[in-house]
């Protein structure tokens, strides 16, 4: 069965399979490069990587309007639920667990997590989701790590990797990380949403398809993919 995927910028994207929806930090108020509105989000789960706002977005909404579950760490569900969230499903690095849409485990990410009030917000991290026997590594803001060669030996037929630099791995940071994981396919995520982050994702896309078995795809802000 195919699974449609559509990034709606950075971190975000839309994920659907066997009639489930899920959707991951879901960053649109004040992101310039959204093209969807929080109302128009219909999703039965929201993945948190962690607690900065580009990435906790539009979770409190988004969770009002549909009733989905929030899957976090449990510091950020703790938070969400101050905020009047409902559903949660608190996870822990390394845990995973078999949803009715498949498994998910929640990786390992180098980075930081402090909620957008100074509050603590737990570890980062990336998430493994396995759909009907295809692993989609979606690595959400991280440095580079050696590590990431454990995540690859998961067999990840898709793998979304951040290239904007500042603030996570650069585009040369990302290609070695390719060489770590050795994705089927993989998709340039977290770039040009704000200025020190802008990056060219052409050259970066077309250097992996030349010189990795890897296929790059670049998508941009509201397209779909099928995986
Ligand atoms: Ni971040
Ligand atoms: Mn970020």
């Amino acid at each position: 069965m195919n699974i449609n995927i559509t990034w709606y910028s950075h971190a975000c994207f839309l994920i659907e399979y066997n009639g489930s929806k899920i959707i991951t930090d879901p960053f649109i108020t004040g992101n310039k490069l959204a093209t969807v509105k929080p109302s128009e989000i219909d999703t039965e789960y929201i993945f948190v990587s962690h607690g900065h706002a580009d990435h906790l977005g539009d979770t409190v909404e988004i969770a009002e309007h549909t009733g989905a579950t929030v899957i976090a760490n449990p510091e950020i569900c703790n938070w969400l639920a101050d905020k009047g969230v409902k559903n949660f499903h608190p996870m822990q690095l390394g845990g995973g667990y078999n949803f009715p849409f498949g498994r998910v485990k929640m990786v390992i990410a180098h980075h930081s997590s402090p909620l957008p009030d100074g509050s603590y917000g737990g570890n980062p991290c990336g998430f493994v989701f396995s759909l009907g026997g295809k692993n989609i590594y979606h690595a959400c803001d991280t440095g580079l790590f050696y590590d990431m060669k454990l995540i690859g030996e998961e067999s990840i037929d898709m793998a979304f990797l951040p290239i904007g630099d500042n603030f996570t791995m650069g585009p040369d940071d990302a290609f070695k990380a390719i060489k770590l994981i050795k994705p089927d396919e993989v998709i340039p995520i977290h770039y040009n949403t704000f200025d020190v982050i802008i990056q060219d994702p052409k050259p970066w896309v077309d250097e992996v398809n030349r010189k990795t078995d890897t296929k790059a795809t670049l998508l941009q802000p509201g397209d779909s993919y099928t995986l």
